[in-house]
């Protein structure tokens, strides 16, 4: 047969693309932004095979319009919450994603906003930038920009996937003793090597220094930190949130940070991506804001464009997908296009 067509939603880094254009026909749409639904769902009928990112709707919808030619999402994303996942197994259409490639970037990025907000690196940026520094007059002062000291604190972790155990790594240099959710527990072997301790989330919250959290967006994780939550946590504490930003209440959030329940946040994701300019979130000096940039290293964006391209190519050998979603999509049909 012919090549099958796939569509890919936005510019992903060239040895991915190549990688596909050899089994594929490849239409890129190359536009900075998504391409509106619309559009998505009128190119839906006439591929075999999607690249999608997180801010592309695949829904019931989109997905029954375009199956049975359509056999095959590919996602360039860990997290595929904007997927309806039952919906295409249903469909017998193939999803997969990218997980394990960016767990370093984005526990390495986890970091980088704790100790941006707990050592107040924004702020200090702007003082010395802005000539506030120059205009205090003095070029070291004991109580100049003071902040908090990550060393040995408590580090309150939800969800303990694979990044969440990149973070808690990593902690282990700063001596800090780690509390954490999850459904499941890890080995006896890796809670002593990380010193952590798995606690319900009530716990987590009143006896953390640090709250980060790194559960995927599900209708359980749902607002999952609001208002309650957000005030059994310790005045003195930070929250980093580099996983999906409706696992938060916003508006909870902007009210706890208002009235001082909580010491700060690092925000990557937000319940509305990209965040507006003047939103409530971005008055707070204690707030370090970036636009979703957890995986965003040359090398962790080139390893899932490789992984999203794998994915494809074993779909088109008859082969299982390395980091298929839904492998119950197997039994409804099998991979590629005999
Ligand atoms: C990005 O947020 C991802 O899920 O990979
Ligand atoms: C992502 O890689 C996760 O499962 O935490």
């Amino acid at each position: 047969m012919s090549k099958p067509k796939v569509f890919v939603t936005r510019e992903i880094p060239e040895p991915g693309l190549k990688a596909i254009a050899e089994y594929y026909e490849v239409e890129l749409w190359d536009k900075y932004t998504a391409p509106p639904y619309e559009v998505l769902l009128e190119k839906a009928k006439e591929i075999d095979a999607l690249v999608t990112l997180l801010t592309d709707k695949v829904d019931c919808n989109l997905i029954s319009s375009a199956a049975p030619r359509l056999r095959i999402i590919s996602q360039y994303a860990v997290g595929y919450d904007n997927i309806d996942v039952e919906c295409a197994t249903k469909h017998g259409v193939y999803v997969t994603n990218t997980p394990g490639v960016l767990t370093e970037a984005v526990a390495d990025f986890t970091w980088a906003l704790i100790l941006a907000v707990a050592r107040r690196i924004v702020e200090a940026d702007k003082f010395v930038r802005e000539g506030e520094w120059y205009r205090k007059g003095t070029g070291w002062h004991p109580m100049m920009l003071l902040g908090l000291e990550v060393h040995g604190l408590t580090l309150g972790i939800i969800g303990m996937g694979r990044i969440g155990r990149a973070v808690a790594k990593r902690a282990v240099g700063f001596d800090m003793r780690i509390l954490y959710t999850d459904k499941y527990r890890l080995s006896p072997e890796m809670e002593e090597k990380f010193n952590a301790k798995h606690v319900d989330m009530d716990t987590l919250l009143r006896e953390s220094d640090i709250v980060s959290i790194h559960t995927p967006l599900t209708p359980e994780t749902y607002h999952l930190i609001g208002e309650e939550e957000l005030k059994k946590m310790k005045r003195t504490a930070i929250l980093i949130n580099t996983a999906r930003g409706k696992v938060i209440d916003t508006n909870a959030l902007v009210k706890a940070l208002e009235e001082g329940w909580i010491a700060g946040a690092g925000l990557d994701v937000f319940e509305e991506e990209p965040l507006p300019p003047g939103h409530p979130l971005t008055k707070f000096d204690n707030v370090v804001l970036a636009p979703h940039l957890g995986s965003a290293t040359w090398k962790t964006r080139t390893a899932m464009a490789m992984l999203v391209a794998d994915n494809l190519i074993a779909f088109y050998k008859g082969e299982k997908p390395p980091t298929l979603v839904n492998p119950e999509v197997m039994k409804v049909r099998s991979p590629g296009w005999k």
